[in-house]
């Protein structure tokens, strides 16, 4: 039969997609551009040497921009307070196309090189189900064959030796990464011990704030239906789309601003510590987060603000692809239809500060909420609306089962 492969260049696919050739598969190797640091042509070579039979090297920055980052951004979407979901997204786009080629190469069978105890291997394999129901997955390290020979790192450097793999030059770091143009996520390795800290050199994304430039930057960013749609230095020109990507990724990393250290509750059941950094994906939903309230309906946010976390949650679990996560985006979507407008921030010393926003779809009424005019107001009624909220808690003491 034949293998799709999400193929990352790296030592650990290397030896998968050698291994699979030996138990008889065809391979096609697939690499999806999402903004990594990666030389793709070189991957290319790498896998045509190692015998693939095909090499896909597909750019879906714009896709990963636009299909998943931007409702992402729509929604608020957090996990657990704090992780802003850089991997989780990225899988789904990243099955979306692999399942594609599979289909349009005639190939049954998927693989990937996700562990078996992590969040991936379950975000992978309900995309490629969910879009290609009949597809049978191949994943090694849930395999006894492959997982006893390959026990660490030196029985993948000794086979790579023995196959005409490359080996990597430059020493491993001791942790596993993974980057597109939003984060990079660190985790595993010296990390596991919750305890001890991240050396200084891990961060490839963001400056440490100490040695941060000591001027803000100043930035004007603009939503249009939720959306982000462009993002200036004040007075300067509209950007285009790479130069979103590279607002996303560079950037706004020199100021430090998007670092977190956690530890997070794994779908698959067990608590797992990492470290992210996502400078522009922090920086645009704060901004978001103001201009939406600035614009939409008191109550209308309350909703909507349960199902960003609703979102956020499916899309960790892997469940991009499912009913529930797009009836919960459509709704996202339809609260955003009027949030719109500029926000004005500045970036400095790893934090995002709001300065101010304006919008033609506010619902603030200066008038309204002004102590130096009354308006269409008449204070006397606050008596009676605080007279009726206490009623209930008037009762309670009464009664003595108050607090
Ligand atoms: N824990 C994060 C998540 O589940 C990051 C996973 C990192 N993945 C990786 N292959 N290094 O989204
Ligand atoms: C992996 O296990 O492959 C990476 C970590 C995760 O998926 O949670």
């Amino acid at each position: 039969g034949t293998v799709v492969l999400a193929y990352s260049g790296g030592l650990d696919t290397s030896c998968i997609l050698v291994w699979l050739k030996e138990q008889g598969y065809d391979v096609i190797a697939y690499l999806a551009n999402i903004g990594q640091d990666e030389d793709f042509e070189a991957a290319r070579k790498k896998s045509e040497s190692l015998g693939a039979k095909k090499v896909f090297i597909e750019d879906l920055r714009k896709e990963f921009v636009e299909d998943f980052i931007w409702p992402s951004v729509q929604a608020n979407a957090v996990y657990e307070d704090r992780y802003l979901l850089g991997t989780a997204i990225a899988r789904p786009c990243i099955a979306r196309r692999q399942v594609e080629i599979a289909r349009k190469e005639g190939a049954q069978f998927v693989s990937h090189g996700a562990t078996g105890k992590g969040n991936d291997q379950i975000r992978f394999e309900l995309s490629c189900y969910a879009l290609y129901p009949e597809v049978k997955i191949i994943a090694p390290w849930r395999i006894p064959e492959f997982y006893n020979r390959f026990k660490g790192r030196t029985d993948l450097m000794e086979y790579a030796q023995k196959h005409g793999i490359p080996v990597p030059v430059t020493p491993r770091a001791p942790w596993s990464m993974d980057a597109n143009l939003m984060h990079i996520s660190y985790e595993s390795g010296m990390l596991e011990n919750p305890k001890s800290h991240a050396p200084a050199d891990l961060y490839l994304m963001t400056k440490n704030p100490e040695d941060s430039p000591n001027i803000p930057d100043v930035l004007e960013i603009e939503f249009k239906n939720g959306l982000y749609c462009c993002c200036c230095l004040l007075a300067s020109d509209r950007l285009n789309f790479q130069i979103i990507c590279l607002f996303l990724k560079i950037s706004l990393g020199k100021h430090g601003v998007g670092r977190i250290d956690i530890v997070e509750n794994r779908f698959i059941g067990m608590k797992s510590r990492g470290i992210y950094e996502t400078p522009g994906g922090t920086i645009l939903l704060t901004a978001h987060v103001d201009i939406e309230t600035f614009t939409m309906d008191k109550e209308v946010r309350r909703i909507k603000q349960g199902l960003g976390i609703k979102f956020s949650e499916l899309v960790y679990n892997g469940f991009w692809y499912s009913p529930e996560c797009d009836f919960v985006r459509h709704c996202i979507a339809k609260s955003q239809e009027n949030v719109e407008g500029k926000v004005q921030l500045s970036v400095f010393k790893g934090q995002v500060y709001i300065l101010g926003r304006e919008s033609p779809k506010s619902l603030y009424n200066e008038e309204l909420v002004s102590m130096d005019v009354q308006g269409d107001y008449d204070p006397c009624d606050a008596s009676g609306f605080i007279r009726i909220n206490a009623v209930r808690l008037a009762l309670l003491q009464t009664k003595g089962t108050s607090n």
